[in-house]
This record gives structure tokens, sequence and C-alpha cells, in this order.
């Protein structure tokens, strides 16, 4: 099997696919109220979506999240997903999501039965006022009943909370023991500078995770475990739970030096990395060359070979560094 190396001797073999940059929910940290999204015109097609991604698979990435915007609300996203089972245990280890939830409970089943076997939702509070809050515009109820139909389908969940200073920072332990009942893994995530938000103030909004692991240990025993899953998440165990915390830690901890992974625009742009702006332009390749996927590989290699070693985000000296124009949910997460 070929694969895929960077200068840095990194093997890529993670993708990330931003399907649509649509959304049903406008999150505080991740858009603007007024947000413009891109002509339909300038997406790839799911045939052509198909295609890239089966020529990523063709070139050593074994694992694919498909993302967005929220993935789930692209119209006909179930047969991309079942295009996408193919490749199952056929060069591809791992298909799966990150999602807002939204749409779950009409989907959680098909998901289940064309190989999905753990999502990751976002939820960043219990509360349904503070929920609507954060999202402007989501339900926590639906949110909920989603996360429930994904378990009943079978599916694991893992909920991602983007720690909020001032606004969920009470919720800590509360989400924390919820996930313990309902036996969900969870990770943190630190707020990284990414995208305008019109009147937010990206420096309010920082919660180092570093002081949420502290605030944690006043109420359980944590003990660090090696655990990977591919994701830059690090985790510890509660004893007393017995429960997984993840910290997705990009400005205390830097976990660059690891990274496996690139991403996929839904216009068929390839960032090498999350908080760099390079890119390369992949739909071109495509596009020109309809019966040939020689120029897309040529492509997809160049551009690995130009991966940046890093993100430079840092809120050093009460001042936002590093920051990128483009949204989170242009590139996905
Ligand atoms: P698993 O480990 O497979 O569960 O997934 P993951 O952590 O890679 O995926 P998930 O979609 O849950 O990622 C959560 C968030 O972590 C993303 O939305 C980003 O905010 C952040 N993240 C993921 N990958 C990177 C990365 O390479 N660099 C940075 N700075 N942040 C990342
Ligand atoms: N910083 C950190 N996480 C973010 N997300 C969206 N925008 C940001 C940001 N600026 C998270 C969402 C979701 C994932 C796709 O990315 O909460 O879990
Ligand atoms: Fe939508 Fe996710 Fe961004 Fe919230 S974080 S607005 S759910 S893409």
């Amino acid at each position: 099997m070929p694969q895929l190396i960077d200068p840095f001797d990194r093997t890529i073999s993670y993708l990330r696919v931003s399907v649509t940059d649509r959304c049903d929910f406008r999150c505080v940290y991740c858009m603007s109220e007024n947000m413009t999204f891109l002509p339909k015109k300038e997406l790839l097609t799911l045939e052509e979506l198909d295609r890239m991604c089966s020529v990523f698979i063709s070139q050593g990435i074994r694992k694919l999240r498909i993302t967005g915007g929220e993935p789930l609300v692209r119209r006909g996203i179930m047969g991309f997903f079942e295009n996408m089972s193919r490749h199952l245990g056929n060069g591809l280890d791992e298909l799966t999501l990150t999602t807002n939830g939204s749409q779950l409970v009409r989907y959680a089943d098909d998901l289940a039965r064309l190989g999905v076997k753990r999502i990751n939702i976002s939820l960043d509070t219990l509360g349904a006022q503070k929920f609507k809050d954060i999202t402007r515009w989501g339900d926590l109820r639906k949110v909920l009943d989603g996360i429930k139909a994904a378990k009943a389908a079978g599916i694991r969940v893992k909920i991602n909370m983007v720690a909020l200073k001032g606004t969920n920072e009470d919720e800590l332990e509360d989400v924390i023991k919820w996930c313990a009942d309902e036996d969900m893994d969870i990770t943190f995530i630190e707020v990284m500078p990414m995208g305008d938000l019109g009147n937010e103030d990206r420096l309010d909004q920082y919660w180092a995770l570093s002081d949420l692991r502290e605030r944690l240990a006043k109420t359980w025993t944590l003990t660090d475990i090696p655990e990977n899953t591919g994701g830059p998440a690090r985790y510890v165990r509660l004893n007393e739970t017995n429960q997984k915390v993840g910290f997705i830690t990009p400005l205390t901890h830097n976990f660059c030096e690891s990274c496996n992974r690139v991403r996929l625009t839904c216009t068929g742009q390839l960032f090498q990395c999350l908080g760099q702006e390079d890119e390369a332009d992949l739909r071109k390749a495509l596009r020109d060359n309809p019966d040939d996927n020689g120029p897309v590989i040529k492509a997809i290699r160049a551009a690995i070979a130009l991966k940046p070693k890093g993100h430079d985000f840092s809120y050093d000296r009460q001042k936002v560094a590093g920051e990128m124009s483009r949204h989170m949910s242009h590139t996905g997460g």
C-alpha cells in the first residue's frame, strides 16, 4: 500500500472532509450571526467527493472523518456515507463524523448500518437556555434525542465540549457526571482563534485546559493514560468513575509533532494544517482530468510534501496571535 509521508516524517493517514460550510446552528465561537455561505456551484458534488476520497484512500488514508459545517445538513449525504462504507476493511479502518447532533434522530440507524461505530457530538452545555445562547439557533432537546438515537443504534458517542470562560465553567463537574452515567467519553477543547466572530472576543472566551484540569483534580483522582485514538486529544482516567476524559489543548500544549491529518474543504481545497494558510486546489486537478486520477494523486502528494510543521496560535501576553481569518466551519475543525 502506498503511504503519504510529510517533510517531518509524519505519516498522514487521517483525512477530515468538510462536506458543507453550512450549519443549522450559529455557535458564538465558530460563526458570526450573519454568515455568507459558498454558492452551490463552488462545492464538490457528492460524486466528486466520492472520487476524491477514494483517491486519498488508495494513497494511504485509513481514517475518514466527515465534518462541516454540519455534515448531516448536506442533501443526499447518506448516499455519500454509503459510498464510503465500501472502503471499510478495504483500505479504510474507520469512517466517522463530527456532528452537532441535530439530525441524528433521522440518521443514526443509517449511519450504524453503514459501519459508523463512533461519533463525536459537539455539546457545550446541558442548560436549555445556555444552549440557545451558545448556539444561537439550536434546540437542546433535539440534540439530546439525537444522542439517545445514536446510542440506541449501537454507536459509541464522544462529547466534544469547548471550554468557554464564564459560560460553561460552572457545569464542568455536572457534564462529566452526566457522561459517566450515560457511558460516553468526553473531550474538552480550547477555543482557537479561527474566523471573525463579529462582536465576540476570543480572549474573553478562552479558558486554559491546564486550569480546568487542576479543577478536576479537586473532585477526582486523575491518572494519565497513553491511549491515542489517532486524534490530538490526550486522555486521563478518573479513578472514581473509571471514565476517560480527553483534552485538546492547541494553546497550552501544542500536539503538532504527532500530527497525522490533512483537511479537505467542501470546495476541494486541501489544507495541510488547521492553523496555517497553506492550501492546494485539488478540485482543479479533479475537474480537469475526469478520466485520469494520476494528476489528482500528483497534486495530493505535492501538497503533503509541503505540510507545515504546525500552527502558531497563541494568547500569550493577553494578545491573540496566529489567528486564521477563515472559520472553523470552512476546514471542518
Ligand atoms: P478522535 O480522536 O477520532 O475522536 O477525533 P478528533 O479529536 O481528531 O476529532 P474531533 O472532530 O472530535 O476534533 C475535535 C476538535 O479538535 C476539532 O474540531 C478541532 O477543534 C480540534 N482539532 C482536531 N484536529 C486538530 C489539529 O490538527 N490541530 C488543532 N489545532 N486542532 C485540532
Ligand atoms: N475553537 C475550538 N473549537 C471549535 N469548534 C468550532 N470552532 C472552534 C474554535 N474556534 C469545535 C466545535 C466542534 C468541532 C467541530 O469544532 O465545537 O466540536
Ligand atoms: Fe455549526 Fe459546529 Fe460551528 Fe456550531 S461549531 S456553528 S454546530 S459548525
